[in-house]
């Protein structure tokens, strides 16, 4: 949780207001900001979440109505059909948030108490509880550092005959190689869950993400390209499955209905208010918007920053397009005269430029004790397999060097002008050039 709250923190007091920027007068020769020179960017960035006045008179008119609930009125089922024709999908389900959409999508892919499924470790903790709360393993794949998504290689080794399903993380909003995962989960009969809660509107060989397997769960908290505050959706391309997963997010009703008695099935409560929908659909085009944005600039710096000795952008399958919820690359202290990660990271945040390194090996953070040793995962696994289980976190060689070695931008970087991509590259170029100095400040 830590990670995540100096993730969401880090998105939201890095977006100073946005300046226009005078002509460069940088030089990458000149003194690093953390050895007493000036700072390359001085502008700020943008602001995150972004609001406009001419959205608030349709939010009144939700408050003013009274019907904030679901049932109450139809925004939240405009915005499952427009978000369901933005992603080409057959349709979605709008739910409380992306954690709860998981659940909702494990549970109606029939992921139950004494089940395995395997997914990145390479994640936002909530994958992990997402599958915890079903009473379900959550089984890593090894992560392949040069793309920091899921390696299709190491999932077979992971199967066992407890395996229900495999998750992927579309992770920064870069899509997985879904057509080797899902040849995989069809050959041995396993339903696939997109976790696509960072990749509003990403691509795999002209789909997006959220369609690719049996369902997909997208997250529209604050932080996020959608942001409502909280929020999330199912989407799927089976009518039947969202009307289970409706069924499910509404205390078991039958589906679209208010209805009680005598046709409930297991459910929760995990709807969505129409004041979050009423947000969520004025940001549809501004979505698409920002996304094109994003995209050109996260183009342009992988371009330059990939001509930089030691710093390595990340790989993306043939054919796929990202929406880069941050823009993450390896950093190879080697390059840099050893000057080590964090020192790096200070120096660049002392140019201007925020950047963080999102995600450790939170498998021995205590979280996963926790769940193997409670009373329920005790009853449910033999103490072999839940020692083996422990043990197997040391096998994940690549998710180890994938901590290890990513630093990222957030998303508000890429909103920005050329020139202040330009005080980025040269940031980091200027860094290299002093890295000796900085090793030993
Ligand atoms: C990869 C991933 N999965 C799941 C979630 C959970 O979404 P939410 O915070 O809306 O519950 C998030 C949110 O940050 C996420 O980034």
């Amino acid at each position: 949780m830590q990670n995540e709250i100096n993730r969401r923190h880090f998105l939201k007091t890095t977006a100073a207001a946005s300046v226009a920027l005078p002509s460069l007068s940088f030089a990458v020769d000149d003194k690093p900001a953390l050895l007493g020179g000036k700072a390359l960017h001085t502008g700020g960035w943008a602001r995150w979440p972004q609001w406009r006045e001419a959205w608030e008179g349709d939010l009144l008119k939700v408050y003013r109505s009274g019907k904030w609930f679901r049932g109450s009125d139809k925004h939240v089922e405009e915005f499952e059909i427009a978000y369901a024709k933005l992603l080409g999908a057959t349709k979605c389900l709008a739910t409380a948030s992306g954690t709860t959409a998981l659940m909702v999508a494990l549970h109606v892919m029939d992921v139950d108490a004494g089940d395995e499924v395997i997914c990145s470790p390479y994640t936002f903790i909530a994958t992990y509880n997402a599958i915890l709360n079903a009473k379900a393993l959550p089984v890593f794949a090894d992560t392949d550092p040069a793309t920091l998504r899921m390696d299709p290689a190491t999932i077979a080794s992971r199967i066992t005959d407890r395996t229900r399903a495999i998750l992927p993380v579309h992770i920064y909003g870069m899509p997985c190689e879904m057509d080797a995962i899902n040849a995989l989960a069809k050959q041995h009969k396993l339903a696939v869950v997109e976790d696509a809660c960072q990749a509003w509107l990403a691509e795999y060989h002209g789909k997006k993400c959220g369609t690719l397997g049996d369902l997909g769960a997208f997250s529209f908290q604050e932080s996020k390209h959608l942001p409502g505050g909280e929020g999330g959706t199912v989407s799927g391309m089976s009518e039947a499955l969202i009307d289970k997963c409706n069924s499910f997010h509404n205390c078991g009703r039958a589906c679209g209905t208010n209805k009680g008695a005598g046709s409930f099935t297991r459910g929760n409560n995990y709807r969505m208010t129409q004041a979050q929908a009423v947000i969520l659909l004025q940001q549809l085009d501004k979505l698409q918007q920002d996304t094109a944005v994003r995209r050109a600039n996260a183009d342009y710096l992988t371009g330059e920053l990939g001509k930089i000795p030691g710093i390595a952008p990340s790989r993306q399958p043939e054919n796929s397009r990202p929406v880069w919820h941050l823009y993450p690359f390896s950093y190879d202290a080697e390059k840099f005269s050893g000057l080590p990660r964090d020192k790096f990271m200070k120096a660049l945040a002392a140019e201007g430029v925020p950047n963080a390194s999102p995600y450790r090996e939170q498998y021995f953070d205590g979280l996963l004790d926790e769940a193997i040793n409670s009373r329920g995962f005790k009853r449910l696994w033999g103490a072999d397999r839940l020692k083996a289980y422990r043990d197997s976190f040391q096998e994940l060689k690549g998710n180890k060097q994938a901590c290890a070695a990513t630093v990222a931008f957030p998303q508000t970087v890429l909103l920005a002008d050329r020139a202040s991509l330009e005080h980025i590259i040269a940031a980091i170029r200027r860094i290299q050039a002093h890295s000796a100095e900085l090793v030993k400040a």
